[in-house]
């Protein structure tokens, strides 16, 4: 049975961690709530107990002759502590255990996964981004805050991301390989694009594709879970977007073109992935508002299209001889005319100059939207990795394996 400590500091969002401990024991896991005193004046400690169905402390002092404050941290599969506090983070940057749960923390085995939320001044003084900072640098995920509205009817970066969201998190770090790699990816810092982009015909219509940007989150969470740090560049999809990601929403293939190479240029990234379906045709629209039946007359309408640039190929050209950023490319095939997916993606990988293409076979919409998928991982020694019916997580890890043992 999975063992968790889950806590709960003392910021108006306490009320989430009931949600997500509902989660939590409904997928199965042993939950011990760990609240600090502060954190029992927004929940009351009857709630903790009855819906983990375990007593609650919040000292050192309550049951002594178990020594929980030695026992809870090493018993546990991970920590999780949402929400989390300026004042805890300062803490526990700093290792002071003054209470049940910072002592948890200095004796905690497992990974430990931190979901702060704050006032937006709170998160961006440079006194808390100094702890996160060292939080991350020691191995914690520190997921960062969600944009949206806050306590009052003010609105920025501070707000706790969805529990079901911080839950999934969570699953995904007590996968049952997740003790194979660890955080391998520590101090990685990935650029992933995911989902499709939307190129407008007029101002209410638009050319898009089935990309449902699950393999990207899917890589995104993994990457996470390994201790990487990751800028998700997000085009439509259908899925919320995983906690924990720095996100740039993007619409069109230009969009997309400018935030990769504005993430690459500002932040220098170890790796870059591809993973987004993005436009080779956009529509040359002629900027006049909607097209309507009236002014065609009875014509058909004519869509005439242009070719968009290739991010990919370009990201490649910048990087030139310099060894990072590891670029990995996505193919999406149809293979006909007798060739094989494994000779069309690597073609594909040469012709594009990237470091590893990860492809798959789509005839007849394969894969769109589907949760589990068979991909192909080449680099230029050729076939890497063939994974058949895998999870969209299961195929992420693939990937970081190779990156991981490659580097
Ligand atoms: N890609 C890109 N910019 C584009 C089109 C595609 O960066 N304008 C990237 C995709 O994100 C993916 C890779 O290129 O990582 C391969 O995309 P795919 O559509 O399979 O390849 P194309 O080069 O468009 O070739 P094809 O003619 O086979 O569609």
């Amino acid at each position: 049975m999975t063992e968790i400590v889950l806590g709960v500091t003392g910021g108006i969002a306490a009320y989430k961690a009931v949600t997500l401990l509902r989660e939590l024991r409904e997928s199965g896991v042993d939950v011990t709530v760990v609240p600090t005193s502060s954190a029992l004046n927004f929940v009351g400690e009857p709630t903790w107990a009855a819906l983990s169905g375990r007593p609650v402390a919040t000292d050192v002092w309550t049951a002594a002759q178990d020594v929980p404050h030695v026992r809870l941290g090493q018993q546990a599969d991970a920590v999780v502590i949402a929400p989390a506090t300026a004042d805890f983070l300062a803490r526990a940057a700093h290792g002071i255990a003054n209470d049940l749960l910072t002592n948890v923390l200095l004796t905690a085995h497992g990974p430990v996964i931190i979901a702060p939320a704050m006032h937006t001044e709170m998160w961006q003084h440079p006194a808390t981004q100094a702890n996160v900072r060292t939080l991350r640098e020691r191995g914690a995920i520190v997921l960062d805050p969600d944009d949206g509205r806050l306590t009052g009817a003010d609105s920025g970066p501070g707000r706790l991301p969805d529990p079901s969201l911080i839950a999934d998190m969570v699953r995904e770090l007590l996968r049952s390989d997740r003790s194979r790699t660890g955080l391998d990816l520590a101090g990685t810092h990935i650029v992933i694009s995911a989902g499709g982009t939307q190129e407008p015909w007029d101002d209410v219509r638009f050319l898009g594709n089935r990309s449902s940007g699950r393999q990207g989150f899917a890589l995104a969470r993994t990457a996470l879970a390994r201790g990487a740090s990751v800028t998700l560049v997000v085009g439509n999809t259908e899925d919320p977007v995983p906690p924990g990601c720095t996100v740039i929403e993007i619409g069109t293939a230009e969009e997309l073109r400018v935030a990769m190479h504005d993430a690459i240029a500002g932040q220098d990234p170890d790796v870059v992935v591809m993973a987004a379906a993005v436009a080779d045709f956009r529509p040359v629209t002629s900027g006049e508002g909607k097209i309507t039946k009236e002014s065609l007359d009875g014509a058909a309408p004519q869509l005439i299209l242009e070719q968009t640039t290739d991010v990919l190929a370009e990201i490649v050209a910048k990087r030139g001889s310099a060894t990072r950023p590891v670029v990995v490319g996505f193919a999406a095939e149809t293979p006909h005319d007798g060739e094989t997916l494994a000779e069309r993606a690597q073609a594909k990988l040469a012709r594009k100059g990237c470091d590893y293409l990860v492809a798959n076979e789509v005839s007849g919409g394969a894969v769109f939207g589907e949760s589990s998928t068979s991909i192909l991982i080449l680099s230029a020694e050729g076939e890497r990795a063939h994974l058949t019916g895998v999870s969209k997580a299961d195929a992420a890890d693939g990937l970081w394996d190779i990156i991981t043992a490659d580097r």
